[in-house]
């Protein structure tokens, strides 16, 4: 078996390798002058099960390049088997139509790994449950979570308790905060109702939509991704207005774009927890933030399928 790596995301591609005891196949990668791409794969891979990892993340076209051309890459070099490792998803949000004359970015992205001949997909925390049900039978999809790591380290920190409320900050995060509530042994539960104007993309005003903070003083937000940072800092704003005290964040994807890193330092959030799925650039990284690795339950994925 080999594993390569993109450029993407090489430190979890590194934790992966390790917990599969495997090491890191080189790849050789030129840019052009002009920005064209040149890959090679170094290593034999003849008759191998092969593993990609790249995330998609940004820049996320790029980096879809990226993973397209290593595929290629394998495929051409005889790999028996390609596994794609995506830690982080881009366009998964793109998933369906929601004004006329819209592209389904995500659809686009699976015909091209279908067309690639991918034999499996390994990701985590999909914006939907239903994402692994847009790829074809041939294409098996493992959807890894974050959700016994975020447990864990609420157990850790003590923050399981009955003064503690845990909070979706829009309904389509109700099954995920339901599924952590369960991991916690049944912590009680709130979701908020986020608006977003679809053809801006900006936040309208947030208000409870499900559940109760009645006799809470502790938050703790959850939510898939990170982009701006806005739906967070709104679900903040919200749940003080309501009486919480204090409250914590944890998201799976960093995507971190713009002022993020500036607006969930700024908001009165307290520490906020996210996963490796994504590579935070020094310049991103912040003093509240704190990476939890998902790289051993993604390497377990991978090994209960070969
Ligand atoms: C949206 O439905 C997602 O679950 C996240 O809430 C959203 O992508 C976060 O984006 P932002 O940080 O830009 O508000």
């Amino acid at each position: 078996m080999k594993i390569v790596s993109g450029s993407a995301n090489q430190v979890i591609a590194e934790k992966i390798a390790v917990a599969l005891s495997l090491p890191l196949s080189p790849v050789d990668e030129f840019i052009f002058p002009d920005g064209e791409r040149r890959i090679r794969i170094i290593e034999s891979v003849v008759g191998e099960d092969t593993i990609l990892v790249q995330s998609a993340s940004t820049p996320v076209d790029e980096h879809y390049m990226e993973m397209f051309f290593l595929i290629d890459g394998l495929r051409r070099s005889g790999a028996k088997r390609v596994t794609v490792v995506i830690p982080y998803f881009g366009y998964q949000r793109q998933d369906h139509i929601f004004r006329d004359g819209e592209a389904v970015s995500l659809e686009v992205i699976i015909s091209i790994l279908t067309s690639l001949k991918v034999d499996h997909v390994v990701s985590v925390d999909m914006h939907t449950s239903r994402i692994p049900d847009l790829f074809p039978a041939t294409i098996p999809v493992s959807h890894v979570s974050a959700l016994p790591v975020f447990a864990k380290k609420i157990s850790d920190i003590g923050w399981n308790d009955e003064k503690t409320v845990l909070v979706s900050p829009d309904m389509g995060g109700i099954r995920r905060i339901k599924m952590l509530s369960e991991l916690l042994g049944g912590m009680s539960w709130v979701a908020t109702e986020k608006n977003r104007d679809l053809e801006t993309g900006a936040l309208k005003e947030n208000k409870l939509g499900e559940g109760s903070i009645e006799g809470k003083t502790r938050a703790i937000i959850v939510d898939d991704m990170i982009s701006s940072g806005g739906t967070i800092a709104n679900a903040v704003r919200l749940l003080e207005e309501l009486g919480i005290k204090e409250s914590i964040t944890f998201a799976t994807h960093p995507v971190f774009s713009k002022e993020a890193p500036k607006i969930l330092q700024q908001c009165a959030t307290g520490r906020v927890y996210v996963a490796d799925t994504v590579t935070i650039p020094k310049e991103k990284q912040f003093e509240k933030l704190e990476v939890l690795s998902v790289s051993e339950a993604i390497a377990r994925a991978i090994s209960e399928t070969l």
